[in-house]
């Protein structure tokens, strides 16, 4: 596995190559690494699913180029889409819309619907105008760990199972985008992610009612998504972390030393922003062999908080389906 810095136009050209030939490219998103191959191409979509070990039956986002893609791709576009397109894209608004019968099954196994997005970040940018077709990508982790930030993390959870890492630096955001859907009353939010709730209600009405027939629940709401390895337990602050053989993840710089073996802060200043950047590599550190589990302190559920405290959630729900 080549590692290559993905700033230069012969690492994009020998990327492109790769993905013309249906093999798969890890690449940098300003959310997380994403793993990534030619969506209109089945047999290259299948490495996705082998190289991550993700069962078939959890669709893939689908990343464009341009905003107008979304008419190649998609049909029945509604109004409240369009909108939201010409705002935050480029950028981690993911969208579910109709699909065209172009965009193979693999990729949205079997749905008729894809979920589908344009990264703000240079490089993936690059990467999808050069091959001039879209790109379908996980993020770039095994199925069930916690989504990469950094090169890194990517390297050593994928080494020797994908051809190639295009470098672009750590992601900005550090959490995934915040998937919607289109329902009669408004939009639905199927994962809290780097657009909050707040910034969404500005242009949409947001609903919570979702008609469970109609629309399918994606598998990263399941419970047990996100995990590290090591159980993980949410509390106040750090006198609730109270065995030795631990990790604890504080929010802000604590205000007593906590008996944990290793901490790591999210932001000292209590910034949201910087706490979802620094999450889930601290997450990654923090999950080590030598202690027997993580605990992580709650950050208030404003803004991208909401996003953290749902990866939280999910990590300490490992076990439970
Ligand atoms: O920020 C991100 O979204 C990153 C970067 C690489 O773009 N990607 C990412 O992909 O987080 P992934 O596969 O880890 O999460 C995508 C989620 C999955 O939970 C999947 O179930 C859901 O999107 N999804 C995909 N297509 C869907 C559809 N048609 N309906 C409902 N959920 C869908
Ligand atoms: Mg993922």
């Amino acid at each position: 596995m080549e590692i290559v810095n993905g700033f230069k136009n012969s690492s994009i050209e020998r990327a492109v190559g790769l993905l013309t030939n249906g093999d798969v490219v890890a690449f940098p998103t300003e959310t997380v690494y994403g793993l990534g191959a030619d969506a209109l191409n089945p047999y290259a979509v299948a490495k996705i699913f082998e190289a991550k070990n993700r069962p078939h039956f959890d669709p893939l986002i689908v990343h464009v180029g341009r905003k107008e893609w979304i008419y190649d791709y998609t049909e029945d576009v509604p109004q409240d889409a369009l909108k939201l397109i010409d705002i935050f894209w480029p950028g981690p608004l993911t969208l579910i819309l109709q699909k065209k019968t172009l965009i193979p099954d693999i990729v949205t196994a079997g749905l008729p619907t894809v979920a589908i997005r344009m990264p703000a970040h240079t490089v993936a940018l690059k990467l999808i105008e050069a091959f001039r077709k879209p790109i379908a990508a996980p993020s770039a982790n095994p199925f069930g760990y916690m989504s990469p930030t950094k090169v890194i993390h990517v390297a050593r959870t994928l080494k020797g199972k994908i051809p190639m890492i295009l470098d672009g630096g750590d992601s900005v955001f550090g959490i995934e985008s915040t998937i919607i859907s289109f329902q009669s009353r408004g939009v639905f939010i199927h994962r809290h992610g780097a657009i909050s709730e707040e910034e969404l209600s500005e242009y949409v009405e947001i609903t919570h009612d979702i008609k469970t027939d109609s629309v399918y629940r994606s598998p990263g709401e399941l419970p047990y998504h996100y995990a590290p390895m090591k159980p993980l337990k949410i509390v106040h602050n750090a006198d609730e972390a109270i065995t030795a053989n631990s990790s604890f993840l504080a929010f802000r710089e604590p205000s007593t030393k906590p008996i944990s073996r290793y901490t790591k802060v999210l932001s000292k200043t209590g910034d949201l922003k910087e706490a979802a950047a620094n999450f889930f590599s601290d997450l990654i550190e923090l999950d080590r062999d030598d202690v027997d589990i993580i605990y992580a302190e709650r950050v208030p559920e404003s803004g991208i908080g909401k996003a953290i405290m749902e990866r939280l959630r999910k990590a300490s729900k490992k076990g439970v389906k």
